[in-house]
């Protein structure tokens, strides 16, 4: 502190052509002036000094705040984006206009405009050809919505942070991981209208039920997850302080174990959206069987074998069965391991969420295979899994290892 005092110091001497002259300090005001590591802002009086350093606990609360915050918004856009998915209506907007369409149609024939426009894509002449103006108005409101929540993700993404670097509260680490985030918002924007086209070609050999890409819907679910996941691990470190625990080999351990357990939930979470993409829920709606065998007689149906794994509804639906089962089993694994190591109560809590929490996603994913998809339990299942990455970024802040 007492160096970068100096320092400013001599720069306004050196602008005021004085020199540095150390008794100077004394009656001299310093303007505010920028570091890497942020702003010090110095007013030297003739008999006393104070100091503001930014960013500080305080700055850094606040930004962890507006980052968990954030996050929180991201979860709203991917339960409205469950929701639209299921009740079918998120093929009802045919274009995209970052400006003009967050006016919905006022007058009737506004709305008569639009529907026709509707009408000139596969998702109205082969499902819906009998649907009524006041139906159409639903599924697009549905759409309308999440495609404004979006908007007020990125709005509450970009302008905080622009106000915030402007107030030198981010740290160069900070900026850079600030800089990722926004522009993470801005893509995952842009694959969401990439996955809707994918839904609006026309597909001359195909009498299948129009839908999005799988591979499209899962990038575009993964990456909200991603957005998620990095907002809610950058906030809740800048919010609470690692706590101390003394390093053994077994803690070393259980930190790998639950860095591992977290890639296999997201890993999870990815396969469902492809389960969601290609309706694979809609096959073998039995368990722990699919139909009479563990095995079902058409896994591998399709030639090469790779494109089972992508394409094959049976496959996708075995998938996220074995991969689900993996990751309860990790989970279960990393709570009764973490019993050997001495942990302080909030991350004892915090592995106790997650093993629960997992429990209850695999008896909800079962719930809507045994069910038939209703909306309702499946958009459950869905925000479950946003629960489940919740709790596993959480327990890996708790484990965190105190910086030097
Ligand atoms: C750790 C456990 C699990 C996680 C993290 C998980 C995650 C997910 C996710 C993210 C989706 C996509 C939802 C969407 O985009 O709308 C999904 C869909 C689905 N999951 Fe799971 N799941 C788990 C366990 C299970 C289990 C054990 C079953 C049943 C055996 C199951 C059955 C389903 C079904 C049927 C769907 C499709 C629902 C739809 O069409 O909307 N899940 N899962």
């Amino acid at each position: 502190m007492i160096s970068t005092f100096r320092t400013a110091a001599l720069c306004c001497c050196r602008r005021a052509g004085q020199g540095y002259k150390p008794n100077s300090l004394r009656n001299i005001q310093l303007r505010p002036f920028r570091r890497n590591q942020g702003t010090i802002a110095a007013e030297v009086g003739s008999t006393s000094a104070t100091v503001t350093a930014v960013p500080n606990a305080a700055t850094n609360r606040i930004v962890g705040r507006w980052l968990v915050g954030c996050s929180g918004l991201v979860i709203g856009a991917v339960v409205l984006g469950g929701v639209t998915r299921l009740t079918e209506s998120g093929l009802s907007m045919v274009d995209w206009h970052l400006v003009r369409e967050m006016k919905p149609p006022q007058t009737q024939e506004e709305w008569e405009a639009e529907f026709s426009k509707y009408q000139q894509f596969p998702e109205f002449k082969i499902l819906n050809h009998d649907m009524t103006l006041p139906e159409f108005k639903f599924i697009f409101y549905m759409e309308w919505g999440h495609r404004m929540w979006g908007r007020l993700v990125g709005l509450s993404f970009i302008l905080p942070a622009l106000y915030f670097w402007r107030k030198g509260y981010f740290t160069r680490s900070l900026k850079g991981k600030v800089i990722g985030l926004c522009g993470f918002v801005f893509f995952q924007g842009l694959l969401g209208w990439y996955m809707v086209k994918s839904g609006l070609e026309e597909k001359p050999e195909s009498h299948d039920i129009p839908r999005v890409s799988q591979y499209r819907l899962s990038a575009h679910l993964g990456s909200a997850l991603l957005l998620y996941c990095a907002s809610l691990w950058t906030g809740l470190t800048l919010l609470q302080s690692p706590q101390k625990i003394v390093e053994t080999k077994n803690l070393m351990l259980l930190r790998r174990f639950a860095k591992g357990t977290g890639v296999l939930v997201f890993i999870t979470a990815l396969s469902g959206a492809f389960v969601a993409g290609l309706d694979a829920g809609l096959v073998y709606n039995s368990f722990p069987k699919m139909g009479e065998r563990w095995i079902p007689d058409d896994l591998l149906a399709f030639s090469p074998t790779l494109k089972n794994f992508f394409e094959n509804p049976t496959t996708v639906q075995f998938d996220h069965r074995i991969l689900a089962i993996s990751t309860l089993a990790a989970i279960t694994g990393l709570y009764m391991f973490s019993r050997k190591v001495i942990l302080p109560k909030r991350a004892k809590v915090a592995i106790s969420l997650l093993t629960a929490m997992a429990y209850g996603q695999v008896a909800l994913g079962i719930t809507t295979l045994l069910l038939y998809v209703p909306t309702p339990i499946a958009a459950t299942h869905q925000s479950g899994s946003l629960a489940l990455l919740s709790l596993a970024v959480w327990v890996l802040a708790e484990l965190r290892k105190v910086p030097k």
